[in-house]
């Protein structure tokens, strides 16, 4: 394990498919894990498209594509291989010890949506 990181024990490999993914919370962050021919992967479950999840879509090789409007995405590194999507997801590194699947501890991200609040407009002119 890394000294400067902390890793949270989330699944075992044995759980998950080849061509499967699983869903599941960690640190109030949805994260899904996805099996390919290359490895496991964890990346946001949530699209950048529409802010959909991702579980449930197909995945072929190492490219997830989402199941609402179809954005495709690089499980390995989060970007976007195939529209409407343009921005990547995030991802998180992964330990895998024996069968035991640890994740680096994703922050949480409270909005994507920019703030709105007063200092975000110009000054009404008189
Ligand atoms: S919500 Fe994923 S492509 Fe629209």
């Amino acid at each position: 394990m890394s000294e400067d990181k902390e890793f949270i024990v989330v699944a075992d490999s044995t759980d998950i498919e080849l061509g499967q993914s699983v869903s599941l919370e960690v640190n109030g962050v949805q994260v899904l894990l996805c099996h390919t021919r290359d490895g496991i992967f964890a990346i946001e479950d949530q699209c950048t498209h529409a802010n959909e999840p991702l579980c449930g879509g197909r995945i072929d090789g190492n490219l997830i594509s989402c199941p609402v409007h179809g954005a495709i995405f690089d499980v390995r590194n989060g970007e976007v291989k195939g529209p409407p999507a343009s921005i990547k997801l995030r991802t998180f590194a992964l330990e895998i010890e024996g069968t035991s699947i640890s994740i680096e501890k994703p922050e949480k991200i409270l909005s994507t949506v920019p703030s709105l609040g007063p200092g975000s407009f110009p000054p009404r002119r008189a």
